[in-house]
């Protein structure tokens, strides 16, 4: 079979193999993969991680062969992967918390070969590959109804944006926000913040080309910071500030301009992923008034709970995935769909890997 692998200097589409599943696991035929900005990560060394690596982490596709113990999906079954391969034993995970399941977070399994080498799987899935081995627990059964290529986005973007306004900031009605970065992740907070009632949803981004995108999925205002200053720009609509900022690219200086635009008692969320190691700044004596900033892994889902919300909400019209992807690529294709990542041409493109 082939997959796409990173061994620390190029990227390519390479063959590979994937081991059988264990007692608890499930093999997993890949239908569709979006690809999200951390696997770019990945190859620029923003997020680093041992190679080879099998790459894609957002993916969704038809159960192939169940292990011995497997009970919770079978044979044939549509499933969107989760990354978490949490332990569902420890405290964290009885909590209700799995996303800080510490007997699971950064394991990293190696279920692939490379020419006889071994190779990691990208957050626990490898989702640009024809097909995966993962954690039963991991495999997350959707209605057949929801096409497989918009589902695979729920494994990442769609859960981490949504999920941070949710679970983790808590938004709720005429509470006033601002999203920095309208990429995958900026438009499902966006999304969320318009299941939560915010008003306004001031979007940010740098590429005016976005602000269709950013209305569509339920912004009010939107700030062009290729020509306003995104902090005059939002400070124009919110005078005070706002009560809830989301940091969704990943840089210093934004996360800077996120807390300072806090009202009082606001919460600046981080989502985005700068380089390892980096520090941002802010003013501390604007703190005392009982502000909050919050870090947020993977929409501090419960992917269970969380994907079947989502495919509800989607199914009842409620919650968009189909305008969220721009473009399908073939598995082959891979370096066209990380370019125009990297350009921020795209809501979010899909690898398109076999017929569900
Ligand atoms: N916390 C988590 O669990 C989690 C999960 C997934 C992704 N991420 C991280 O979230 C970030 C965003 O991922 P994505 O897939 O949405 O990326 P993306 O590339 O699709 O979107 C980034 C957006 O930011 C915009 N942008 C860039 N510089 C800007 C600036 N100076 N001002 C305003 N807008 C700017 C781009 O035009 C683009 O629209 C990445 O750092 C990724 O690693 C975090
Ligand atoms: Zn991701
Ligand atoms: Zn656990």
């Amino acid at each position: 079979m082939r997959g796409v692998v990173f061994d620390g200097t190029d990227t390519k589409v390479r063959d590979i193999e994937v081991r059988d599943p264990g007692a608890n696991e499930v093999r997993v035929r890949i239908a569709a993969s979006g690809v999200c900005h951390s696997d770019l990560s990945v190859i620029e060394g923003t997020i680093p991680f041992p190679t080879p690596v099998v790459l894609g982490h957002e993916g969704a596709g038809v159960v192939e062969e169940v292990g011995a113990a497997v009970t919770s999906v079978k044979v044939g079954d549509h499933v969107v992967l989760s990354t978490l391969g949490n332990c569902g034993a420890c405290q964290y995970c009885d909590s209700g918390r799995p996303t800080m399941c510490r007997s699971t977070f950064g394991q990293r399994p190696q279920p692939f070969t490379v020419d006889g080498e071994p190779a990691y799987a990208f957050a626990n899935v490898s989702s640009f590959s024809e097909y995966t081995v993962v954690k039963a627990n991991q495999c997350v059964p959707i209605d057949r109804a929801v096409p497989l290529e918009v589902a695979s986005l729920i494994g990442c973007g769609v859960v981490t944006g949504v999920g941070a306004v949710l679970n983790r900031a808590k938004v709720t009605h005429d509470q006033s926000a601002v999203v920095i970065g309208v990429g995958g992740i900026g438009l499902n907070v966006i999304q969320g913040l318009r299941l939560a009632d915010a008003y306004p949803i001031i979007a940010v981004d740098m590429n005016p080309a976005k602000e269709e995108l950013a209305r569509l999925f339920g912004a009010t205002h939107f700030v062009d910071a290729s020509t306003v200053d995104t902090a005059e720009g939002v400070k124009a609509i919110c005078k005070s500030g706002v009560d809830f900022s989301f940091e969704c690219v990943g840089h210093p200086a934004l996360i800077r301009t996120a807390i300072d635009l806090l009202d009082w008692a606001g919460t600046c969320v981080i989502l985005g992923v700068p380089p390892q190691g980096t520090e941002a700044a802010f003013n501390v004596s604007s703190m005392y008034l009982d502000k909050t900033i919050m870090g947020c892994r993977y929409g501090s889902a419960r992917p269970h709970h969380d994907f079947k919300m989502i495919v509800d909400l989607y199914l009842a019209g409620r919650l968009k995935l189909d305008e969220l992807v721009t473009k399908t690529y073939k598995l082959d294709d891979i370096h066209c769909a990380i370019d125009d990542l990297h350009h921020g041409d795209v809501a979010r493109g899909v690898l398109s890997i076999s017929a569900p």
